[in-house]
């Protein structure tokens, strides 16, 4: 540590990711003070947050001029997308996350996927299309199950899972006739549908160096056992049993390596967070999704484990010194419970008050806000995704317990939770 230098940091997003990004960073000793912009109530408690419009470049620069931001951290996709990474360095401003050209990993699922082909990365069989009649004949000679993607991103909805061709076929008119997700729709990637349990591996980078953390699993499903419809995440738990250490190494050494390298050939290295959503398939590990920042929930889970200062590894990333920086994970298991509103993921109510906050976090558990708003001197639901609980103890059972008993003091109308978070963990632990 430099003397007595101490730093501002900005966190861009206002969800349970940049809850728990603020926590943890939080705890550096290298910082004085944190802003989050717009963040939410949860993180109005920790840090300063200011309503500041993140799709505006603009205006973030200025609020880090004049603010004096040491570091800003970067939460969702679209500022990533929309170049934020650029303007701060050109101004010499440091931040953390990839360049404009680099978050196309996550923002053209068409540029990954074929960086992917072009460097033997292992994903699904695909094929691009940017007419519908293409697209359709394509379906129907490879039949379902099939996965239709729109290319752009589309706040986490662009992907159907088609088990027939026809709901396929409806997809693509969905995508690129009716243009429900704009021009994120206008290219598609129609993809093998492919098998297996799901993880997901965070990984820090400078573009050269890339240093997995201890790999989560989310649920995706709104109802237990995996029924329902797909939601942004019903909850997450670290460790993921399923990546032992040998999948680990092999997908260091398929996956992750081979991606910051290609990043690096094609002209656009990537530093910041990658995000890795694979599939243990019959033929090892498959690339489903790369994301250009941290997952939500997953960050919930994974940053809470994390045993070295959050600051000192970002700095690395940036200055490129990643490689001889040591991260230190606690041996122990972290799970999130997310709380949903009524609804959730279809429309929902809003308006809720929320009680109990303060009980389920004297039992030890971290309440992170997602869709809540301060009213009144009470917090008030706001969003389909509410709240995030997360538990850390020894082993999964234990913070699973521990993270259902902090859910349990918490209460408001119409909340629904999956109450199997972590079952796939536990029957491996029992197994
Ligand atoms: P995404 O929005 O890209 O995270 O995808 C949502 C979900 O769709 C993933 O978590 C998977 O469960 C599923 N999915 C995406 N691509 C495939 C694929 N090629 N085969 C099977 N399932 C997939
Ligand atoms: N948990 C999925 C994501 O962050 O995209």
């Amino acid at each position: 540590m430099k003397g007595a230098y101490l730093m501002n940091i900005l966190v861009i997003g206002s969800g349970g990711r940049e809850h728990a990004l603020v926590s943890k960073l939080k705890e550096s000793i290298q910082v004085k003070k944190i802003y989050c912009v717009p963040g939410n109530p949860g993180i109005a408690k920790i840090a300063e947050c200011n309503a500041v419009d993140i799709n505006d470049n603009n205006a973030l620069l200025d609020f880090a001029l004049t603010h004096n931001i040491d570091l800003t951290v970067v939460g969702p996709e679209v500022p990533l997308a929309n170049g934020i990474v650029n303007v701060f360095s050109e101004k010499g401003l440091k931040i953390f996350g990839p360049t404009q050209s680099a978050a196309r990993i996550e923002g053209s699922k068409a540029f990954a996927k074929d960086l992917m082909a072009k460097y033997n990365i292992p994903t699904a069989g695909f094929a691009v299309f940017t007419d519908a009649e293409t697209a359709k004949q394509y379906i129907a000679q490879q039949g379902a199950p099939v996965v239709v993607k729109a290319d752009g991103l589309a706040a986490g909805k662009g992907v159907v899972v088609a088990m027939t061709v026809a709901e396929a076929l409806a997809a693509v008119d969905m995508m690129m006739c009716d243009n429900v997700f704009g021009s994120a729709g206008s290219q598609v990637v129609i993809e093998e549908f492919l098998v297996g349990e799901e993880a997901s591996i965070l990984a820090f980078t400078d573009g050269k160096t890339i240093m997995p953390m201890v790999a989560a699993q989310d649920h995706k499903r709104v109802y237990d056992n995996d029924q329902g419809p797909n939601t942004g995440g019903m909850g997450a738990y670290a460790p993921a049993p399923i990546i032992t250490p040998a999948v680990s190494a092999q997908v260091m050494r398929e996956i992750l390596q081979p991606t910051v390298d290609a990043m690096v050939s094609e002209g656009c290295p990537y530093c910041g967070c990658l995000y890795l959503g694979l599939i243990m398939t019959t033929d090892g590990p498959k690339v489903i999704e790369f994301n250009a920042r941290f997952g939500d929930p997953e960050t919930q889970v994974v940053l809470p484990l994390l045993d070295s200062d959050l600051v000192t590894i970002m700095e690395a990333c940036i200055n490129g010194t990643l490689a001889e920086t040591q991260i230190k994970w606690k041996d122990a298991a972290a799970v999130c419970i997310v709380m949903a509103s009524g609804g959730y993921p279809g429309t929902y109510n809003t308006g809720d008050v929320i009680s109990g906050i303060e009980d389920a976090e004297k039992q030890g558990a971290y309440v992170f806000h997602a869709g809540t708003v301060a009213a009144h001197g009470q917090f008030v639901t706001k969003g389909g995704r509410v709240l995030g609980v997360t538990a850390t103890d020894m082993g999964i059972k234990q913070a699973v317990d521990k993270a259902y008993q902090a859910v349990g003091k918490i209460k408001f109308n119409g909340m629904h939770y999956r109450k199997d978070i972590a079952h796939r963990a536990i029957r491996k632990d029992l197994a």
